[in-house]
């Protein structure tokens, strides 16, 4: 590893949850807690990378050195993803993303005096990666995640053809110290031809090992 190997590309990244809100004091959020995403973006920054970094709400810092968009909702998040992909070499897409956003969003608080249950109705947000890779042009890269608790490969490997990134790391969410809140990873890499083993280490040195298999990619 080099630092400045990256020198000249351009990484969007995405990170943290997004937040889907129900009425002016309350949302429909995840767990997550971006830790994956900023790492990413902290590694390709320091090999002398160009990062553009939309996130939702986290408590981390961005990192010194990047475009650093904060977002809420996913349709937020989704727009200056759509903006800024064009100028991109790779995007890597780490934010847990909500799939689901409360149909009628109501101005306000809602009271539960006025409503003894309440029925939520919701639909779906758009697909970043699934749009991103409809616009991506020629040597463009689109690199996705996914947290699965068993079966991890086979899922994992469902997924990427589904969603056809180019590579898409599967992470086991079910062992103890690592996955959505903690500072490790562990999974499987997974690509056209290939799949990797990555065993327990920290989120920077996994994220180290995703820019070098892009880097091949390119
Ligand atoms: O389909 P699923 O949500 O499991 O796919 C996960 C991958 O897709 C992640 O890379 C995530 O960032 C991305 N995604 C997205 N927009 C969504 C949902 C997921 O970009 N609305």
């Amino acid at each position: 590893l080099v630092p400045g190997d990256l020198a000249g590309y351009k990484f969007l990244i995405t990170a943290g949850p997004t937040r889907e809100p129900l009425d002016e004091v309350r949302f429909l959020s995840n767990h997550s807690s971006g830790r994956m995403g900023y790492k990413a973006a902290e590694r390709a920054i320091y090999r002398g990378a160009e990062v553009t970094l939309v996130s939702g709400p986290t408590d981390l810092e961005a990192p010194a050195g990047c475009s650093n968009y904060s977002v809420e909702k996913a349709e937020e998040m989704h727009e200056i993803c759509s903006q800024v992909f064009p100028d991109m070499d790779a995007a890597i897409l780490a934010a847990a993303v909500s799939d689901f956003k409360p149909a009628n969003f109501i101005s306000g608080k809602i009271k539960k005096n006025d409503r003894p249950g309440l029925e939520l109705s919701l639909e779906p947000n758009p697909d970043i990666l699934n749009s991103l890779r409809e616009m991506k042009k020629p040597g463009q890269k689109i690199i996705g995640f996914a947290a699965e608790a068993e079966n991890i490969l086979v899922r994992g490997r469902d997924k990427y053809e589904k969603k056809a990134p180019d590579m898409l790391f599967v992470n086991d969410i079910s062992a103890k110290n690592t996955g959505f809140k903690s500072e490790n990873n562990e999974g499987y890499l997974i690509g056209q031809n290939f799949e990797e083993k990555i065993t327990e280490r920290s989120k920077a040195m996994i994220a180290d090992i995703l820019l070098d298999r892009i880097k091949e990619l390119f």
